[in-house]
């Protein structure tokens, strides 16, 4: 209701405003019509003075609402909030015609009440002015979580991104990323294209798959790419660790399009793809963040073992705050540098001689500040010591009894060990011989760990670099050539225009070299 001051006000201004438009009409010529002004968003005096106006040309205008209203006239409100608050001054009936003030001043003008347009009839919430999205034009200068809105569109866009990636078009592929990462940092659901105006990186191809899929629930080219033979035969190639675009495009030409066929064709397969078939449905599966904390304790006690003082961090999708994986990414490193040296290998024989490993590759640090010079912004290689792996990660690890794997590691820590390899003697007879357990179930499975160790001057520069997303990075880098005329690697930061490296020591310090707002992992889900 009215509050009482208010209401005093708007007598007072009835008074003053009454002579002046008194004198024509009288009161009531139009029976049918009862009108009542809602004051919420008009204001009191405005409600006043337009009441005035109306009692003066001979509308019954009500100061209170009752049953008896036929016209509620409101001003910038929608119907769905005048409805609400109707519903909350009476229950029943609500008055036929929920009015914009437009039909009033023009009913004002023409003496008479005027027919009632669709114009002037208030809108409901879904109809009403669409909220227009904008974002800046840089993924690393939005916070993207895994909060998605809009996961429909952006699965349609992975697809299609995914299948330019497979088919070896880069530029369409990361095209696909960069609009689906748009669409991932959304405060909220596009139901509507102009919803999308002004918003960048959405390129005429992702707005026709995305208006196809507002329009219809679903887009042509992503329906048949799924089905299309070629795509379901890469999608199955490449799944394999260690086989590439390139190789399934080869082997697809060669009539091969399965994993029977790949078996039956009696292709040489190198090392890592033999495994990778090997452990083809393992690795097929999402690893869980239990299952990667099992490996990080594993992988901890590890280093703790050859290189004490040594520090152990979880990196990729999981520091992010992923629920799941495809694989399990580690950073290692020493607080005193050059101590890291030597380090990877000591810790893959540790993980070997205890049989928690069904392959590795391990690769050395090739890089060299003075020999390589500023971080090429065109190569997202790096040079780190690296160990690409298959864990062997057993129930009793995974089982998330942490008081059975920290024992089962102290005692390979205390054990000196001259042979022990309880795993390896166990599972002797092939990788996937498959012994199981009572329940039937295989009592391990196996895992991709990435292990990777950095030297601690350039430990914040791995962190940053080695978090993700791959777009998060990806638009690092390009953030810092284009707007900053500077080369961002995983290994350092080089301005080009100082002709000098930018130390850091931490993942802060370099989003303030590149002068960009500090985004936390769980922010940076491009
Ligand atoms: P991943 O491929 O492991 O991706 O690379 P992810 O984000 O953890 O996601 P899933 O769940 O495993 O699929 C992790 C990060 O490591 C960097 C990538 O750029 C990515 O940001 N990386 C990966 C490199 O810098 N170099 C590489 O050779 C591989
Ligand atoms: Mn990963």
């Amino acid at each position: 209701m009215v509050p009482l001051k208010r209401r005093k006000v708007a007598s007072s201004q009835t008074g003053n405003t009454g002579t002046d438009c008194g004198g024509r009409g009288g009161p009531n010529q139009f029976p049918q019509v009862v009108l009542f002004l809602l004051e919420r968003k008009m204001g009191a005096s405005r409600r006043a003075f337009l009441s005035q106006l109306g009692r003066g040309k001979g509308f019954q205008v009500e100061d209170s609402f009752s049953q008896s209203v036929s016209h509620v006239i409101s001003e910038n409100n929608r119907g769905d909030e005048v409805r609400a608050w109707l519903d909350s001054q009476v229950r029943g009936q609500t008055p036929v015609h929920l009015l914009d003030v437009s039909w009033y001043t023009e009913s004002m003008r023409a003496g008479r009440p005027v027919e009632i347009l669709d114009r002037h009839k208030l809108q409901q919430a879904d109809e009403a002015e669409v909220v227009v999205f904008s974002v800046p034009g840089y993924a690393c200068q939005r916070r993207t979580t895994l909060d998605n809105h809009n996961s429909v569109l952006t699965d349609a866009l992975s697809l299609l991104a995914e299948n330019a990636e497979l088919s070896e078009d880069d530029g369409r592929g990361v095209a696909f990323r960069r609009a689906a990462a748009v669409l991932k940092a959304l405060p909220g659901a596009v139901t509507d294209m102009t919803q999308l105006r002004g918003l960048p990186c959405l390129g005429g191809h992702s707005l026709r798959v995305i208006k196809e899929i507002l329009e219809n629930g679903a887009s042509s080219e992503v329906e048949s790419t799924k089905q299309s033979e070629r795509y379901k035969a890469l999608k199955v190639l490449t799944g394999i660790f260690g086989v590439g675009a390139k190789t399934a495009d080869r082997w697809i030409k060669e009539g091969i399009c399965d994993l029977h066929q790949l078996q039956d064709s009696g292709q040489t397969l190198n090392r890592t793809q033999r495994a990778g078939l090997d452990h083809y449905d393992d690795l097929s599966r999402p690893v869980t963040k239990a299952e990667a904390d099992a490996i990080g304790e594993v992988v901890e006690g590890a280093v703790a073992s050859v290189l004490p003082g040594a520090r152990v961090t979880l990196i990729g999708g999981f520091r992010r705050g992923k629920l799941t994986g495809h694989d399990v990414d580690f950073l290692i490193t020493h607080p005193e540098e050059g101590r890291e040296v030597g380090l990877m290998p000591k810790v893959v024989s540790w993980l070997e001689s205890r049989g928690f490993l069904l392959y590795q590759k391990t690769t050395r640090n090739s890089y060299l500040e003075s020999k390589t010079g500023p971080g090429r912004p065109s190569s997202n290689m790096d040079r780190f010591e690296r160990c690409l792996s298959i864990f062997k990660l057993t129930e009793e690890e995974r089982g998330g009894n942490t008081e059975t794997l920290t024992e089962s590691c102290l005692q390979s820590l205390s054990t000196p060990d001259p042979n022990p390899q309880p795993h390896a003697q166990t599972h002797r007879g092939g990788p996937e011989a498959g012994q199981t357990n009572p329940a039937g179930r295989r009592p391990w499975r196996a895992v991709r760990v990435d292990l990777v160790v950095s030297p601690i001057s350039q430990f914040a520069f791995a962190l940053l670099g080695w978090t993700g997303s791959k777009l998060f990075e990806r638009e690092l880098r390009r953030w810092a050539a284009h707007e900053k005329t500077m080369s961002l690697s995983s290994h350092a930061l080089y301005d080009n225009k100082q002709e000098r490296y930018l130390r850091a020591t931490s993942e802060e310090e370099i989003f303030a070299h590149l002068g960009l707002e500090y985004i936390h992992p769980s922010e940076r889900n491009a």
